[in-house]
Order: structure tokens, then C-alpha cells, then sequence
């Protein structure tokens, strides 16, 4: 592995940092923005990111920004490139890979395999003179009656895969992301159906990976946490979750992986810091071998934008958000996190 690959993935896993995951893909974004009645235009997205990544203290709690196509050529009002921005912050500027999700040829119902790997080499070098260090690709596996299917994990596996090795090639540091979602709409998504997934998702994933010759120490895995799905009426403690999560990870994931930084998936602001939390004592415990951080979009921006929208007065107040759930959740990531703390409305100075 190149020593450009292993530098990146040292600094994607600084200890109390994590990554923020602001790669929404135009739609995704516009819909988030129509929710808060904030015009849906490329320069309302461009100020949105500016505002994020211009947050005082931004690097301290942020190791690394995964951004779209569309931002990644975009550049602050004053003229300055908001990938400069982001490593003037002290951060790592990643780029989405993936083009969305597509229904699975010959799948159950509802199956999707991720697209983008046409073309993918070319656009690794593109994305790398524009100054990217590391990418991401998300496969997702729903559950639901008689899903997933063997051919849909398969198939996302083995994309995952080749976009791996495709980064690796390039330069990049591939984020591999496999989500098992948890909004499905079905009542016996449970936290083992969750557990059994989990198990031959990551199963495939590294199977995969392994053949296509991908160097694990130049990887990030993006998992999802083991939760029960939301419509399934089950509840389980942050204990509980943590240990399906671990006991998982610790049998499918080798230990030579660079580090995993967790996506939120739609869980609650709180409740995916302290998963993130809990997750952290137990693996302090159990001696795991990896760096456990976080990758979240939702559950980091939902306050920002809840507060922004769209209006500048409202910039420093928004980006206090952000850097507050950074704060908390670099805390999390040490295993020092307590929910005591989000009633701190100051929380400079806490104890790192
Ligand atoms: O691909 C998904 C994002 O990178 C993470 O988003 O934390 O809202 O699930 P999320």
C-alpha cells in the first residue's frame, strides 16, 4: 500500500474526530431544502456547504468532508475553492463516487445495486487533480419479506469491490459502505434479522474485497449500526445495540482494516451519539482492533439546517450546531460522551 493511502487513512481516523457526510446528491439536497422552504438552487447548495465548512473550530471535530460533484466544484463567495476551504479547516476533502441507486436486474422487489463504475478510473484522476484524497460508495441492502436476496448482496458486494480497488489504483482511500437500512416496513425487522444480515452483507463485502485484491489497511468501512428497524416495535438499549454491533463487526471485519466510521442511517441526533458512545466503551473492553468514529450526515446536519434555513442571519447560530454534534460526537468516538451534555448549551472546554 502506497504511503499516500496510508497517510489519509491515519488522518480520516484522528482520535475525537469524524467525517461529515455532506455528499447529498442534488435531489436528496433539494428535497431536504423544500422540507424548510429553502430555494432549491445550486447557489442556496453552495452556500449551505460554505456554511458548514466554514464553521469556527470546523477541523478540530471534522477529519474529513465527503462532498458531491457539484460541490467539489464549487468555491466559497469569496472566489476560494470550497475543497481549499476545507483543508485551510484542517480537513480532508472526499468525493462520492457512486451514482445512485438502481432496481437489481433479476432481484426481489424493490432490490437496488449501486451504479457508477463505468468510467470510474478516469473520473478517480479528475477528482484527485481536484484535490480529493479519499471516496465513498454506498451499496444498500434493505430487509423486508424474503430480502434481501443472495443475488443483491452479492451484486452490491462485488461493486463495492471493484470501486475498492478502482480508489486504490487511483489514489484514494475507499470508504466501502454497506448499508443494511432500518426504515424498512416490516414488523419482524428486528434487531437479529438485523444481526443476520449484518452478518452476510459484511460476509460478502470482504470476500469481495479480498478478490479483488483491495489493501485493507488503505480502506474505511462505512457500516450501519445493528438496530432494530424502525417499524418493527422492537426497543433496545444503547447496550444491547452496541453488542450486536461489535460482535458483528469483530467477526467479519479483519483486523487490518484502516478504521470504521459509522453512517447514522435515520436514527435521532442523540441516539446516534450515544450508539456511537457505547459502541466505544464496549470495544475498549474487548480490545477491538479498529479506530470507531463517525460518518453521519443526517444525524450531524439535521440541527444546522434546521436552524440556517436559508437565511444568513441565522450562519453563526447554525454552524454552532454543527460543531456542537461534531463536539459530542468526537466525544462519542473516545467513549467519553454522556447524555448529560447536550443540555450544556456551552460546551467548549470539554474534557477531549
Ligand atoms: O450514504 C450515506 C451518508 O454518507 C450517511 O448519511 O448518516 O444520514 O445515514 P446518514
Amino acid at each position: 500500500m502506497s504511503t499516500e493511502l496510508a497517510a489519509t487513512v491515519k488522518g480520516m481516523m484522528a482520535p475525537g474526530k469524524g467525517i461529515l457526510a455532506a455528499d447529498e446528491s442534488v435531489g436528496t439536497a433539494n428535497k431536504r431544502f423544500a422540507a424548510l422552504n429553502i430555494p432549491q438552487t445550486e447557489d442556496m447548495r453552495r452556500k449551505y456547504r460554505e456554511m458548514l465548512f466554514t464553521a469556527p473550530g470546523f477541523g478540530e471535530y471534522f477529519s474529513g468532508v465527503i462532498l458531491y460533484d457539484e460541490t467539489i466544484r464549487q468555491s466559497d463567495s469569496h472566489g476560494k475553492p470550497l475543497v481549499k476551504v476545507i483543508e485551510d479547516a484542517g480537513s480532508l476533502p472526499g468525493i462520492k463516487l457512486d451514482t445512485g441507486t438502481f432496481p437489481l436486474a433479476l432481484g426481489g422487489p424493490d432490490e437496488k445495486v449501486t451504479e457508477g463504475l463505468d468510467g470510474l478510473a478516469k473520473r478517480v484522476d479528475e477528482y484527485v487533480k481536484m484535490g480529493a484524497t479519499f471516496a465513498k460508495w454506498r451499496g444498500v441492502i434493505a430487509i423486508d419479506e424474503g430480502i434481501p436476496t443472495d443475488r443483491c448482496i452479492h451484486a452490491n458486494a462485488g461493486a463495492l469491490a471493484r470501486y475498492a480497488a478502482i480508489c486504490q489504483a487511483g489514489g484514494l482511500v475507499p470508504i466501502v459502505e454497506p448499508e443494511v437500512l432500518m426504515d424498512g416496513d416490516h414488523s419482524k425487522h428486528t434487531l437479529e434479522t438485523s444481526f443476520a444480515v449484518h452478518e452476510r452483507t459484511l460476509g460478502a463485502v470482504f470476500h469481495e474485497l479480498a478478490r479483488a485484491g483491495v489493501a485493507f489497511e488503505g480502506m474505511v468501512l462505512k457500516p450501519s449500526m445493528v438496530i432494530p428497524g424502525q417499524k418493527s416495535g422492537q426497543t433496545k438499549s444503547a447496550r444491547e445495540i452496541a453488542e450486536a454491533t461489535l460482535t458483528v463487526l469483530t467477526r467479519w471485519v479483519p483486523a487490518a482494516v484502516g478504521g470504521i466510521a459509522f453512517l447514522s442511517g435515520g436514527q435521532g441526533n442523540e441516539e446516534a451519539t450515544l450508539n456511537l458512545n457505547e459502541i466505544n466503551l464496549l470495544a475498549k473492553e474487548r480490545r477491538a482492533p479498529w479506530t470507531l468514529t463517525f460518518s453521519f450526515g443526517r444525524a450531524l446536519q439535521q440541527p444546522a439546517i434546521a436552524t440556517w434555513r436559508g437565511d444568513d442571519a441565522n450562519v453563526s447560530a447554525a454552524q454552532a450546531e454543527l460543531t456542537r454534534r461534531g463536539k459530542l460526537n468526537g466525544l462519542a468516538a473516545l467513549g467519553k460522551y454522556a447524555p448529560s451534555m447536550e443540555s450544556e448549551r456551552d460546551l467548549v472546554g470539554a474534557s477531549r
